[in-house]
């Protein structure tokens, strides 16, 4: 499907953002090896934890929803079943990645396999510490899915991560729950924690020495009742709108706030960005709070700070907003961002094609791009290339361009954020009043969205 955006209206009111990606696949994952049953509350609807409960299912793990909530009936640590058909991960590196460190301690041979951008994304990453670990796992030539996995007992290891990567460092993490002693990960880099902080709320052993994570194998996994935070990888996307309309004014209702996480927050305010959060608190071990993000025009002057080393890693899935609203404000530059080379898509070339189609300058470099600020954009046909934070980044660009801007293959948003564009549609209605340092919008700001068959 073909995504119409016309540009114009401030974001007004409240967006409810889907549950956190990566906490729920990972409470899904260990509430399907946990004993009992657990009970997931704002479990995010993405179609890539849609593919983590389908290969669980494949798994022979039960579940069921009531009243939005999903139930979960674990089957233990060792209680999955053999799959009778190959585990399709569809667009999912957290599923496969994941999932792969379960299965490799498991008794039987399973396959997993994804869609077309998934058969694309590397696996070596996880190849070689499972095969350490003594786990025969087939690729395709390069590492590439499907992945046939002959699951064993495995040995504990010691390994330092070569990439800043939590897809990695977790599959190592639930390879050790089915290890022969202690795993330990370490990571040069912090990534997001996710994986630590559930793994210790189900009852595992897992501790933090400096940079080394280590976990204690074969624990007693408990079913839990959880509550997931709103994605604050999704909410990017609102954010960066309502810094850039011009009298937006919008509430984010208790996203995840996690402190390996929350980079994106920090970021904004030290760039400028009016954020302010209320009513924050911890649940399970997951830090959560309102946001309010309004629109200031004195925001728009400076350059973004540059994106380099680790403010990279901690900013991986928010790049692609943050380039957009680096050509409206003074610049930016992002760098050691090759791993976005070998996201949904090639994320750097993505980017920097589509702000040159509506009329930006971008120089794309191996690790990144410099994108240069006060960029008049213009509307035109973006290639998403299926990819989810592709098709939404560039719904914003739309909303600062002149002239309507075509997202292609729009209906990836789905990915990660179902009902994304409603969403967007549903803030920029005028039904919420003006508050009084707000601008109106003016009467040219009408909305004509629309969506046609590709
Ligand atoms: C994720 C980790 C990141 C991120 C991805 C989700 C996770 O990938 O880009 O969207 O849930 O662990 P890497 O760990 O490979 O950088």
């Amino acid at each position: 499907m073909i995504y119409t955006i016309q540009p114009g209206a401030p974001l007004r009111g409240a967006v409810q953002c889907p549950g956190d990606k990566s906490i729920s696949h990972r409470y899904a994952m260990l509430a399907a090896i946990a004993q009992g049953e657990s009970k997931l509350r704002n479990f995010a609807g993405s179609e890539d934890c849609q593919s983590t409960l389908r290969c669980l299912r494949g798994l022979g793990v039960r579940m069921r929803t009531e009243h939005g909530s999903i139930f979960i009936s674990g089957r233990g640590l060792r209680g999955l079943k053999p799959p009778s058909a190959p585990l399709d991960a569809g667009n999912s590196g957290t599923t496969i990645r994941l999932l792969s460190g379960i299965l490799a301690g498991q008794a039987f041979a399973s396959e997993l396999s994804g869609d077309e951008s998934l058969a694309r994304r590397p696996m070596g990453r996880i190849i070689q510490p499972l095969s350490l670990m003594g786990a025969q796992i087939i690729a395709r030539t390069g590492g590439l899915p499907p992945l046939k996995i002959c699951g064993t007992r495995l040995h504990a290891i010691r390994y330092s991560l070569p990439i800043a990567s939590a897809q990695v460092k977790s599959c190592v993490l639930l390879a050790g729950l089915y290890a022969d002693g202690v795993t330990a990960v370490e990571e040069k880099v912090a990534t997001r924690d996710h994986t630590e902080i559930a793994l210790r709320h189900f009852g595992g052993n897992v501790r933090s020495c400096e940079s080394w994570i280590e976990v204690e194998p074969e624990p007693v996994l408990e079913g839990r009742s959880l509550d997931i935070p709103a994605d604050l990888s999704g909410a990017a996307f609102f954010m960066v709108a309502a810094a850039l309309v011009p009298g937006s004014d919008l509430r984010l209702p208790q996203l995840g706030l996690n402190r390996k996480r929350r980079a994106l927050v920090d970021y904004l305010v030290q760039a400028g960005v009016r954020v302010t959060a209320e009513n924050e608190s911890e649940i399970a071990g997951e830090a959560r709070g309102d946001l309010r993000v309004r629109y200031d025009p004195a925001f728009r002057a400076g350059k973004l700070p540059v994106i380099r080393a680790e403010l990279t890693a901690a900013l991986i899935d928010e790049i692609p907003a943050l380039a957009v609203l680096g050509s409206q404000a003074g610049g930016l530059e992002i760098r050691d961002a090759g791993e976005l080379r070998i996201k949904e898509s090639d994320r750097i070339a993505a980017i920097a094609a589509n702000l040159r189609a509506m009329g930006a300058e971008v120089e794309e470099h191996p690790d990144g791009l410099t994108v240069a600020g006060s960029q008049r954009l213009k509307g035109a046909e973006i290639e998403t290339h299926g990819d989810h934070r592709i098709a939404m980044a560039f719904a914003v660009a739309g909303l600062v361009a002149s002239g309507a801007t075509r997202i292609l293959r729009a209906e990836c948003a789905a990915v990660s954020f179902p009902g994304f564009y409603e969403a967007l549609e549903r803030a920029r209605t005028d039904l919420h009043p003006p508050t009084s340092d707000l601008r109106p919008p003016t009467s040219d700001q009408k909305v004509r969205n629309s969506w046609e068959p590709q």
